[in-house]
């Protein structure tokens, strides 16, 4: 018996049952909470795919995915056949209407084994285009318009463009109530995601500075030392700017600026954030070079191995126009945050795998120190680091010990590792719970995606409408174009890296 509460009984379908995204990070997610004892007592989980599989095959090639993407690889694995048995596979054509009455017939089922009706859950992880069919095709079923225990949850891409999305939360909203429907951001499960709220709010000696009277810019870094790893035909579509800045780097720079909620109750949390979404100046097409850059990398060397550049991968048109970096200036106009910029990067083949947050204080009103005391003096500074080191670090001076007056920047660090014991759960684990439980907070509401679109959509239109003249323009390991360089100094301002440790030896 758990020491916690756990989940009321459900039965989750995943459409995608057979595809990468359940492979990686669905089934390690459910099998690790499963381990930890936070999967309801009464479970059942569907794979859904056009492959074709028996329930043993599918559940074999889940542990082989499992054995390579969990947390826990390399741990004994004492729980897999007792988990396992919650677990089968339902080979059917989505696009087929007939199909949909075998997910009914399952559920009767289940409610008659569980002798309680559960939480239907399905979890959309399908390409973006045949979303609206298979929720139109769902909604039919009787079970979905059951506004309590009914759930469906979307995988980005939500959408391709403002258009878009908005015809598919018309489409979802059509069949099912916005509290059905959980639209997923997996950057909002991760535990240093989630404890910026924490740092914020549950202490009193950031709120007061944490605003446009002493801190200067803030920026944040999403780099990844990956090329697009066999997803050209996916980022042909998306490209970095849609694939990383319309959704979860925007949600970073919402948790940084937000307002207090009054409570943590979902619609709180998300109308406080959705306020900074309405808040973010839209520019115009045509000043869109002044604001934002992008990149594509080209073939090079990274760590001293050879890789192909983007137009070489696979899926990918040698002519290609799409972003594999970008970087974005936007500001924020309302009391708090007018005129302090928030600029973002984000990239494939960047030097170093890092997402942090920077927070750039203003510096001292007043210096009075001696000149030479200050070489290398600097202002505070906030690093909040999200992976995969993670911690919060304070940057502050300290006087050098000797007898001469030296100032030295020095860092105050917070480490998860140290501080706790270092086993946290992946947000795919932590979403999936609140799925089961009905909590929406991490989840975005269907506002909040359509003002993410509005912001992006002048960039966008503006790259559409100018091809790239200089594409590939950075180098893999490196740190992207140097347009992206000059986008910040020319404000006077650099980019910010953390050290990096040493290579094991
Ligand atoms: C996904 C993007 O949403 O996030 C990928 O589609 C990207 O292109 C991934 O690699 C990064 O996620 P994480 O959790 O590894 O930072």
């Amino acid at each position: 018996m758990a020491n916690h509460k756990q989940p009321p009984a459900s039965l989750l379908f995943i459409f995608g049952g057979s595809g990468d995204l359940n492979y990686r990070k669905l089934s390690p997610a459910l099998y690790n909470l499963f381990i930890d004892e936070w999967m309801p007592e009464k479970f059942g989980i569907v794979g859904i795919g056009r492959s074709k599989y028996n329930d043993e095959d599918y559940r074999k090639r889940l542990l082989d995915g499992i054995q390579q993407f969990s947390r826990r690889k390399g741990e004994p694995n004492g729980h897999w056949d007792d988990f396992s048995r919650h677990v089968s596979y339902l080979q059917m054509d989505a696009e087929n209407d007939a199909d949909y009455q075998k997910i009914a017939d399952i559920v009767k089922n289940k409610e008659a084994e569980f002798g309680e009706h559960p939480n239907v859950i399905f979890y959309l992880s399908v390409a973006p285009q045949l979303m609206p069919d298979i929720a139109k095709k769902l909604g039919a079923l009787n079970i979905c318009s059951d506004t309590k225990s009914t759930r469906i949850v979307i995988e980005k891409p939500f959408g391709h463009d403002l258009k878009s999305a908005h015809e598919l939360n018309k489409s979802l909203t059509s069949m099912f109530d916005e509290e059905q429907i959980y639209r997923i951001d997996h950057y909002l499960g991760k535990e240093t995601v989630q404890n910026i709220l924490a740092l914020r709010f549950a202490n009193a000696l950031f709120e007061p500075i944490w605003n446009r009277n002493y801190i200067e810019h803030v920026q944040v870094t999403v780099a990844e030392t990956v090329g697009v790893e066999g997803r050209g035909g996916y980022y042909e579509n998306s490209g970095a700017l849609r694939d990383m800045v319309q959704n979860h780097i925007l949600q970073l720079i919402c948790m940084i600026a937000m307002e207090a909620p009054v409570s943590f109750e979902a619609n709180e949390i998300r109308n406080k954030k959705v306020d900074v979404l309405n808040a973010i100046r839209k520019i115009n097409r045509e000043e869109a070079h002044q604001y934002a850059v992008r990149g594509q990398y080209s073939e090079g060397w990274m760590k001293g191995e050879k890789v192909p550049g983007y137009k070489q991968e696979k899926s990918v048109n040698p002519d290609s126009p799409v972003d594999t970096f970008a970087a974005v200036k936007f500001y924020i106009d309302n009391w708090r945050w007018q005129d302090v910029p928030f600029y973002v990067r984000t990239g494939k083949r960047m030097n170093q795998k890092t997402s942090i947050i920077t927070i750039q204080f203003r510096p001292a009103p007043n210096f009075a120190f001696p000149p030479e005391a200050a070489e290398t003096w600097r202002s505070n500074r906030l690093t909040i680091s999200i992976q995969p080191e993670m911690d919060i670090r304070l940057r502050f001076q300290a006087k050098r010990p000797g007898q001469s007056v030296t100032l030295n920047p020095v860092d105050m660090i917070f480490s998860y590792d140290q501080a706790f014991d270092g086993h946290e759960p992946e947000a795919y684990e932590t979403l999936l719970l609140d799925v089961m439980e009905g909590n929406a907070t991490l989840f975005m509401r269907a506002d909040q995606v359509e003002a993410a679109w509005k912001i992006i959509m002048p960039i966008l239109d503006a790259w559409e409408t100018r091809p790239p003249v200089d594409f590939p323009n950075y180098a893999p390991d490196s740190w992207g174009p140097e347009d992206a360089e000059a986008l910040i100094a020319r404000d006077g301002h650099n980019w910010v890296t953390l050290p990096q440790a040493p290579p094991a030896q």
